[in-house]
């Protein structure tokens, strides 16, 4: 479909498989293992019910979010991912400019392929960056300083990757950074005639914020999974997250928690919000949807922190049944890059009206005004009323 016939976040997703070679395709699409755990993500939400309310004047709906001591025009913002020139040459300049157009916040990855100063330059809109503690020690110290010299509200260190997750579709793609046309894999580019064509605008694959450091992907194409376990340090505990934490005045987000234990910890080092994840279903497998893993981490951790869900999310309806649990936020990853790879920043715009739209349109069916109103009273759960 043409982008203005993307009616959904489904639309988008047939649109960037037809114009992404297969290998970066599926190295959006897939997850680890089985991908229960992904699939998981999304079903999750198809356990609760929403509860309208009428005639309240849906005239005006407001949704208008304070996270991260910042007011967002939307409830949900985008989430970090890495190398985005794989999938358009706007990368990841045309997804935080689309993100500003929003008033929304952009997260930037450790492994991106803009540096995080160039981000800086290109909006004035809020901006959150993505730690990896890399082996490379002196390079986190680096991005701390970087991050408050280039003006970035939020730092967000991820812990739910020690190491590189099983992602079994990048090993039959033979997905490697830079791209590597091969004979195996020659079909699936050969018929990619725009993606191919826009190499002669920027064929610059590389990670832009640990180049200077991180030689490995100057050497050759590697696959993905052994460029991240020989760079990722599994001995991170922590400590190292509560030393981060410390180099860091504004905001601290640790992202990829699902038990309230690790939220309870997170409290103690100083963070002050949590990206509940699972990293989109592509670490853990069987790890828990993030939706399910709001009410017991609220339980235990009251308004210590401030809660972004994460993963999973397709439809304005997702975002709500978050909001309704008690998240302060939600976030996104694929809907936006479906979006991406479908057509640059545009296509990203795509998907943020998209959602947003079914958002207000869901609101005002439910007869509330404003996201901050959602509370217990607009969901059932129905496993429980089942039983
Ligand atoms: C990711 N994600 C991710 N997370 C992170 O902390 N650092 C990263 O570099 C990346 N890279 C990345 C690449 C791609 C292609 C995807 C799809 C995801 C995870 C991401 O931030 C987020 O947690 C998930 O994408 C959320 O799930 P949905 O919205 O994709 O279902």
């Amino acid at each position: 479909p043409k982008l203005s016939q993307c009616h959904n976040i489904a639309d988008l997703r047939k649109r960037a498989k037809r114009k992404l070679p297969a290998p970066m395709f599926h190295y959006i699409d897939g997850g680890a293992d089985d991908e229960w755990s992904m699939r998981r993500n999304t079903e999750a939400f198809d356990d609760y019910e929403l509860m309208p309310n009428y005639l309240r004047n849906v005239d005006n709906i407001d949704l208008k979010t304070r996270v991260l001591g910042t007011e967002l025009e939307l409830p949900f913002f985008l989430s970090p991912t890495g190398m985005s020139r794989l999938f358009h040459h706007d990368k990841e300049l045309g997804a935080c400019r689309a993100a500003d157009n929003f008033g929304t916040l952009y997260s930037l990855s450790t492994m991106a392929t803009t540096s995080l100063e160039d981000v800086a330059a290109a909006t004035a809109g809020p901006k959150m960056f993505q730690i990896y503690i890399l082996k490379d020690r002196e390079l986190t110290r680096e991005f701390v300083q970087r991050c408050k010299t280039s003006g970035y509200q939020a730092l967000c260190l991820t812990v739910d990757t020690p190491l590189a997750g099983n992602r079994e579709r990048d090993l039959y793609n033979g997905m490697t950074m830079p791209p590597k046309i091969t004979p195996r894999n020659f079909f699936s580019y050969g018929t990619s005639f725009e993606w191919l064509y826009n190499l002669t605008r920027d064929s610059d694959f590389r990670l832009a914020n640990v180049v200077h450091r991180v030689d490995a992907l100057d050497k050759g194409a590697m696959a993905l999974i052994d460029y991240v376990n020989s760079q990722f340090d599994r001995t991170v505990t922590w400590e190292d997250a509560a030393w981060l934490a410390e180099q860091w005045d504004g905001p601290f987000v640790i992202k990829g928690i699902q038990s309230p234990a690790d939220a309870q910890r997170a409290v103690e080092i100083g963070a002050t919000a949590l990206m509940v994840s699972n990293h989109g279903g592509r670490q853990l497998e069987s790890a828990p949807a993030p939706v399910d893993c709001i009410a017991p981490i609220r339980d235990v951790i009251g308004n210590q922190l401030e809660l972004i869900v994460d993963g999973g999310i397709r439809r304005g309806t997702h975002v709500i049944k978050a909001l309704a649990q008690g998240a302060d936020a939600c976030s996104i990853g694929r809907p936006y890059l479906y979006g991406l790879a479908s057509g640059g920043q545009q296509g990203v715009e795509r998907a943020l009206t998209l959602l947003k739209t079914e958002i207000e349109r869901s609101l005002a069916l439910m007869g509330v005004n404003s996201v901050t109103d959602l509370g217990p009273e607009h969901f059932k759960y129905l496993p429980q009323r089942y039983q």
